[in-house]
């Protein structure tokens, strides 16, 4: 029977967007996304989303209420669905065994009990949240226990979107992974699903596999990008030192066909909610599997990119005269990367952390966060447990020029264009002297800086005047 009704439990970054382009490529197709928070269903539902991704209110606006709905009227929307997605968070638990870790499952969990709870006919669940090997036993098995006379099919479909490019990568995706149980049922659920992203995927571009490789996979994928980052970024402390350029250093690397040339860009660390989320994850399971070389050598990728954090503002210091204590240091971006306003493990985070651990008096600036965000950010009991202290050191700008004004030194955090377009003419002339750029993203014109006037310390380079 082809899928009529889909319902996605979760309206976060991967279920609203993606459901989203299911609703607009699939119009005989009703999806409903379903949450607990009924402020994010509002937003969803008003001309504010809650979330910021290029091209989204566009296709949002062409299905809602039509064949799209955010509601937080989970149990008619799971009961009448033929499909349910589950896109809950997993976070890294932060207390008990496997803290700072495992992924914290309880989310999934508890949609595969509600599922159990509400459903009175068979059912496809899809597994698109990122989570552990083995995870949809743990489903089925809930399901199986609470509902034994429903025949359930989970299936495993990670995502693989990026935030900031989500709805190009779910129109023109590298691929689609289906995993499944291999039985007959197993196979018909898959198929079921493949026909649903057969509106737009070519057939090619959908990958069937066992459920345990499908879940495997989207950790494997993660943590080869993240090993990447972590790898170029350990070439650019070699560069700082050596002299070589990181940029060139890519280039020549990344030239060979074996290696390619994407992801080679050196930065300030990754952020994000998910690489070092599912790194971690690959650490936990290995060292759960009793693989603990496995393990220590997927953490080394996240040592690293806790080290080039560390690095960086341990530069700001050292070079603004081994003191930022009461000086104003202009944060350019917060969100963890340009074209989104998430900043869950944006280093922009653990920079501010340090330079405020110091004593700086720190000024953000950022185009699409909000200033709650960052002050719920920095208020973090981890990061600096005192609200008053936040208000005294703390300013948030509403634009670039007022944050870089009397500032020490300007610190590029996130790769926003509009940081490389600024006059730096005019923000050299409000700025203390001597001037300081760093910058974290390797986006600015450091000749032009240089020429201005400007004291300019960039990852993996030096840059001189020629
Ligand atoms: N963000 C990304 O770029 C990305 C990309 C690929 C995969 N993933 C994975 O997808 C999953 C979801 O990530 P996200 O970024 O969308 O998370 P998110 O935090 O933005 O959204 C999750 C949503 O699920 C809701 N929720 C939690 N429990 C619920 C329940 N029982 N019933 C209804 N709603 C519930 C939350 O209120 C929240 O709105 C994670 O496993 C993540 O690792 C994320």
């Amino acid at each position: 029977m082809p899928i009529r009704k889909i319902c996605c439990i979760g309206a976060g970054y991967v279920g609203g967007p993606t459901c989203s382009v299911i609703a607009f490529k699939c119009p005989e197709i009703q999806v409903t996304v379903v949450d607990i928070s009924q402020s994010r269903i509002n937003a969803w539902n008003s001309d504010e989303l809650p979330i910021y991704e290029p091209g989204l209110i566009e296709i949002v606006s062409k299905v809602r209420n039509k064949n799209l709905f955010f509601t937080t009227e989970a149990d008619s929307a799971i009961e009448s669905a033929d499909l349910i997605f589950i896109s809950v968070n997993t976070p890294t638990k932060t207390f008990g065994v496997g803290k700072g870790r495992a992924p914290d499952l309880k989310y999934v969990e508890s949609a595969a009990r509600k599922i159990a709870e509400v459903a009175s006919a068979p059912k496809i669940v899809v597994e698109k949240s990122t989570v552990p090997v083995k995870a949809a036993e743990s489903i089925t098995k809930i399901l199986k226990h609470l509902a034994p006379h429903i025949p359930f099919q989970v299936l495993s479909n990670p995502e693989f979107l990026a935030e900031g490019t989500a709805i190009s990568d779910l129109l023109t995706p590298d691929r689609v992974l289906i995993g499944g149980e291999e039985s007959e049922a197993g196979c018909k659920a898959i198929e079921e699903l493949a026909k649903v992203y057969e509106h737009w995927v070519p057939r090619e571009k959908l990958i069937t596999m066992n459920t345990w490789s499908s879940e495997l996979s989207k950790l494997a994928a993660n943590a080869f990008l993240a090993q990447r980052i972590s790898s170029i970024n350990a070439v650019s402390a070699v560069c700082e030192v050596t002299g070589a350029n990181v940029e060139e250093v890519a280039h020549a690397i990344g030239r060979d066909s074996r290696i390619g040339s994407k992801f080679l860009k050196a930065s300030v660390g990754f952020g994000g909610s998910c690489f070092q989320k599912d790194v971690l994850n690959l650490v936990y399971i290995s060292e759960a599997l009793n693989l603990p070389e496995v393990a220590e050598y997927w953490h080394q990728v996240i040592l690293m990119n806790d080290y080039q954090r560390r690095r960086f503002v341990d530069k700001i210091v050292e070079r603004l005269f081994q003191t930022v204590t009461g000086k104003r240091i202009a944060i350019m971006g917060f969100s963890y990367k340009k074209n989104t306003g998430d900043t869950r493990e944006s280093s922009s985070i653990y920079i501010c952390k340090h330079l405020l651990d110091e004593e700086a008096k720190v000024v953000i600036y950022d185009p699409k966060v909000d200033p709650e965000q960052i002050k719920m950010d920095l208020t973090e009991p981890s990061i600096m447990n005192d609200k008053e202290r936040y208000d005294r050191l703390v300013t948030i700008a509403s634009d670039p020029y007022s944050a870089v004004e009397n500032a020490h030194a300007m610190v590029v955090c996130t790769e926003w264009d509009e940081f490389v377009t600024l006059d730096y003419q005019k923000i050299f002339e409000v700025m203390q002297k001597p001037a300081f750029i760093f910058d974290g993203r390797l986006i600015l014109n450091h000749t032009k800086l240089l020429e201005i006037g400007f004291q300019v310390e960039v990852i993996g380079k030096v840059p001189k005047l020629t």
